[in-house]
């Protein structure tokens, strides 16, 4: 689960309106982090899109005029010790490691990320799966 303080942030709402996951996770195709926008990119299509100004919609706008940074809560977070790369999952979609976030209010771990969720998949795809895949000083 995750919910910055005060700021009630809802992917179904999103999709709804046909904003797209790389919209606001640019690095979708690429490195090793997903990575998500910060509260300048959100205000700012916001107000492209000239949405009343809520009380949620202003404490966006006000970390972007002061630039800070909103914190999210985590729900995924793999121990530091295993590398994972989004960028070698691109064929992969979203849902099939993160459930259907597209239709959630409120993003939680629908599927759960262990190692054998991990190994089974690079078994059954003949991707490598000796231990140094994934545990390794890369990260
Ligand atoms: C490409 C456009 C776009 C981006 C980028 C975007 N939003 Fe939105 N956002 C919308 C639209 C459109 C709505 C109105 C949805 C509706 O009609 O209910 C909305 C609504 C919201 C609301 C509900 C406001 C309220 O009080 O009803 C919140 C909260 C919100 N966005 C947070 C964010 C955050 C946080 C980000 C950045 C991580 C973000 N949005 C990025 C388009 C965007
Ligand atoms: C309007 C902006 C917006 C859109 C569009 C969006 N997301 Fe997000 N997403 C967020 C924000 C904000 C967070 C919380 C910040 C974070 O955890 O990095 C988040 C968090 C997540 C997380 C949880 C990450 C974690 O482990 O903590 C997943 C998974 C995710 N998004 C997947 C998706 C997928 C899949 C799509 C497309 C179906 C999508 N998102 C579309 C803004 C967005
Ligand atoms: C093969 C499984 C897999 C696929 C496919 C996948 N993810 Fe993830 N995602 C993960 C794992 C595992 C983590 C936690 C990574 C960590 O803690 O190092 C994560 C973390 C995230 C995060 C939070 C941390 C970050 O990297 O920014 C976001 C946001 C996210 N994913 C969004 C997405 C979106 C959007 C897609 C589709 C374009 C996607 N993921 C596809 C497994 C996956
Ligand atoms: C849905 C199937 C699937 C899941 C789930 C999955 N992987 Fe993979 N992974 C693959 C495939 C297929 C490749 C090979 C991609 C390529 O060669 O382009 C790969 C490649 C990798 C690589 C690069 C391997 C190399 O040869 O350099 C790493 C590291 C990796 N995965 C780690 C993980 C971890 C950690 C998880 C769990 C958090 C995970 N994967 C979950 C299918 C999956
Ligand atoms: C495809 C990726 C992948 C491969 C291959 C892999 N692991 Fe893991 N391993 C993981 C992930 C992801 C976790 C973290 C699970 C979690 O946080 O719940 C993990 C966790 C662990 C742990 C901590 C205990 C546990 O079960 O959570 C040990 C020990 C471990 N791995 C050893 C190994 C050994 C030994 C091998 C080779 C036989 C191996 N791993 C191969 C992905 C992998």
């Amino acid at each position: 689960m995750f919910a910055a303080a005060l700021i009630p942030f809802s992917h179904r709402q999103h999709a709804s309106r046909k904003v797209e996951c790389v919209s606001c996770h640019p690095n979708a195709g690429g490195g090793s982090r997903m990575g998500t926008i910060g509260a300048q990119g959100c205000a700012n299509c916001h107000r492209t899109a000239g949405l009343p100004a809520t009380p949620a919609l202003q404490r966006i706008d006000e970390s972007a005029r002061r630039g800070r940074a909103i914190r999210w809560e985590r729900v995924h977070e793999l121990p530091r010790w295993v590398w994972f790369s989004h960028g070698r999952h691109r064929k992969t979609t979203c849902a099939t490691c993160h459930g259907q976030v597209a239709q959630r209010d409120l993003a939680e771990e629908e599927v759960t990320i262990n190692m054998q969720f991990c190994r089974d998949c690079h078994l059954a795809n003949n991707a490598r799966a000796v231990c140094g895949t994934c545990h390794n000083e890369k990260k």
